[in-house]
């Protein structure tokens, strides 16, 4: 069984392959599926601005289009100075994390501390069908 800290140095190592030429904001993100899977995968930005995705969409994209359909934990990492405050997750990926069955984040801080947040706490009142 993958343990957190697997999952946070995945995310971690999956920020290096980020490509993230305009906001030089490289960040990283790791899922482990209800198998036991782990999936990981970082943000590709676009010189079209919002065509940009992030990691925790690739991630869990990656995941789904693998045939994983419950992904209990996510795993965060920003590699860059610049993230002191956390790698917290876009209102955009709080949604797609609802719609699989996130239950946990891990978000990780420039200052090397791993926060675990329950996704009701990220996304209370979600919109779900
Ligand atoms: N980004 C992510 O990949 N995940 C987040 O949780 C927040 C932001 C990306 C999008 C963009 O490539 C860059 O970080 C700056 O916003």
């Amino acid at each position: 069984m993958r343990t957190d800290a697997e999952l946070v140095d995945a995310a971690r190592r999956a920020a290096e392959k980020a490509y993230a030429p305009y906001s030089n904001f490289r960040v990283g993100a790791s899922v482990l599926t209800s198998e036991g899977a782990m999936f990981s995968s970082a943000n590709v930005e676009n010189a079209a601005y919002p065509v940009s995705q992030c990691a925790e969409a690739n991630a869990i994209n990656f995941a789904v289009s693998q045939g994983m359909t419950t992904i209990p934990v996510v795993a965060v990492a920003c590699i860059d100075a610049a993230d002191v405050a956390g790698a917290y997750p876009c209102g955009r990926c709080r949604q797609i994390m609802s719609e699989f069955g996130v239950e946990r984040v891990l978000v990780t801080t420039g200052v090397g501390e791993v926060r675990d947040h329950s996704l009701d706490d990220l996304l209370p009142f979600r919109f779900e069908l």
